[in-house]
């Protein structure tokens, strides 16, 4: 296998077993990770893009069907392997029914076990189609054109249809390419409103002078230019759904008008006397800390209460590694029937730089990656790492130092350098089940370096 290291999980609760063959297939050059439960390894596949999972089918609960199915729908490239009891033949052919690439039947002997391994890896490029066509995106994994698997976002689909049954005010907030307009879509078009208008204002996008008539409306001659009488965003709203975007910008006159839409349901266009009622769901969304923008009495308070009456916080991308895989797929399928080209996958060395990456931009980011990597893969049908940016592609070995601590008044850095490297080196034992070799391996480090630095620096735990 000379494609660099591939990294395997392995999954059993039996663990002199499992423990043997992690031995053996670190020997042989494989990076391997343990799991002793189904809950442990789903745990693991939701942070990580291995090559590899082996799994015994029979464990107590989650069990290795549910383990096969959870790696398969996340990574359609990856190679599955299941373990059997004698006699039960029938589950073997079921699994592989599902998309694993061979069984092994219990006993068996580690050198069967690293033939069905090899000739997996040779099947897999054939394969690779057929799993594409057969992992297509779900319909519970997604609301409107949200995507997403992780916990949190599917927490947030359903916190978005409770919201829809209602006609409350809704401030979305979240940084900038997470998804705060398409969350504000799916509300209305999962609303009893959906037969009427959804209308975007960005606030941040019109001049100042301009946005006021854009939402309000204008009379004729209001001002130099205002020919004819004209509605505004607000009216079209009507009976609909009206989407402040960057209502943070708002200037405070204007803040002072929506106020009064927001507790009258009335207003005037610009330059005209006459009263409008106006029947509107109002959904803002923001990037900025609204919170702090009233105490800094940049943004008035009462308006800031009236709009916070449902807050909905998109994650960053980064605090949701899990949604990756599917957006990837989801991004792809999109492009390249955009572009004309059959059913594309990417690497699973590809997969875990991008889901190893910070993403600063967000999802606008990834899929902005993601077109880029297809333009670069012309002419193949498999996205691998080179398609990737350079800072893309260096992610795997670096740490995400968005979340490096440092103290106002300065640091001890040795202390704090050698608290990190102990940190990942604990982290490395607990996942290898305080194997120090295959710690070593996850690592890449030398065994002996690996208990040097156990030794140096928390001398009790090398022994
Ligand atoms: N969960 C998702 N599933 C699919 N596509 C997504 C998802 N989140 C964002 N996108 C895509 O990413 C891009 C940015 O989304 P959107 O415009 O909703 O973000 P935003 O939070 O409003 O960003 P900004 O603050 O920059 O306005 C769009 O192309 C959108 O289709
Ligand atoms: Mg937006």
């Amino acid at each position: 296998m000379a494609e660099g290291d591939k990294h395997l999980l392995i999954v059993d609760d039996e663990n002199a077993l499992r423990e043997a063959i992690a031995e053996r297939l670190a020997d042989h050059g494989f990076v391997v990770e343990q799991a002793d439960s189904g809950e442990q390894a789903l745990q693991r596949l939701s942070e990580f893009a291995f090559d590899v999972i082996i799994t015994d089918l029979r464990l107590p609960g989650i069990d290795g069907r549910q383990v096969m199915d959870a790696a398969l729908q996340r990574y359609p490239e990856i190679v599955a392997i299941v373990i059997t009891g004698f006699g039960t033949v029938k589950d073997a052919v079921e699994a592989i029914k599902q998309g694993a690439s061979d069984f092994i039947t219990k006993p068996f002997q580690f050198d069967a076990l690293l033939h069905v391994l090899t000739s997996a890896f040779e099947q897999r490029r054939l394969k690779s189609e057929n799993a594409y066509l057969r992992s297509q995106l779900e319909d519970r994994y997604r609301i409107d054109g949200l995507v997403g698997r992780s916990t949190v976002m599917r927490d947030l689909f359903h916190l978005l249809e409770t919201v829809a049954t209602t006609s409350s005010t809704v401030l979305i907030t979240g940084e900038t390419g997470t998804g705060k307009e398409l969350a504000a879509r799916a509300i209305h078009h999962n609303s009893p409103r959906r037969a009427n208008r959804f209308v975007a204002i960005n606030c941040s996008a019109i001049p100042e002078t301009l946005l006021e008539a854009e939402l309000f409306g204008h009379a004729r001659g209001a001002f130099t230019g205002a020919v004819g009488n004209r509605q505004g965003r607000l009216e079209q709203a009507h009976k609909g759904t009206l989407f402040l975007d960057e209502v943070g910008t708002m200037s405070p006159a204007l803040q002072a008008k929506m106020l009064r839409v927001l507790q009258e349901r009335e207003f005037e266009r610009v330059g005209d006397s006459h009263t409008i009622k106006i029947e509107v769901r109002v959904i803002a969304a923001t990037h900025s800390d609204l919170a702090k923008m009233v105490a800094e009495g940049t943004f008035r308070e009462d308006l800031y209460y009236r709009l916070n009456v449902i807050p909905i916080r998109v994650p960053p991308l980064r605090e949701r590694r899990d949604d990756i895989p599917l957006l990837v797929r989801h991004f792809l399928q999109k492009l390249s029937e955009e572009a004309g080209r059959g059913a594309m996958t990417v690497s699973q060395d590809a997969m875990r730089r991008l889901m190893a990456y910070p993403w600063p931009g967000n999802v606008r980011q990834l899929e902005n990656a993601i077109e880029r990597a297809l333009a670069f893969s012309h002419g193949r049908t498999q996205i691998d790492v080179p398609d990737l940016t350079p800072e893309i592609q260096s992610q795997s070995a670096t740490i995400d130092s968005s979340e490096l601590w440092f103290p106002l008044d300065g640091m001890d850095f040795e202390a704090y350098i050698g608290g990190v490297e102990l940190t990942l080196i604990r982290r490395s034992l607990e996942r290898t089940q305080g194997n120090k070799r295959q710690a070593a391996k996850l690592l890449n480090l030398k065994r002996t370096t690996l208990i040097e630095k156990l030794k140096r620096l928390e001398p009790r735990a090398a022994d």
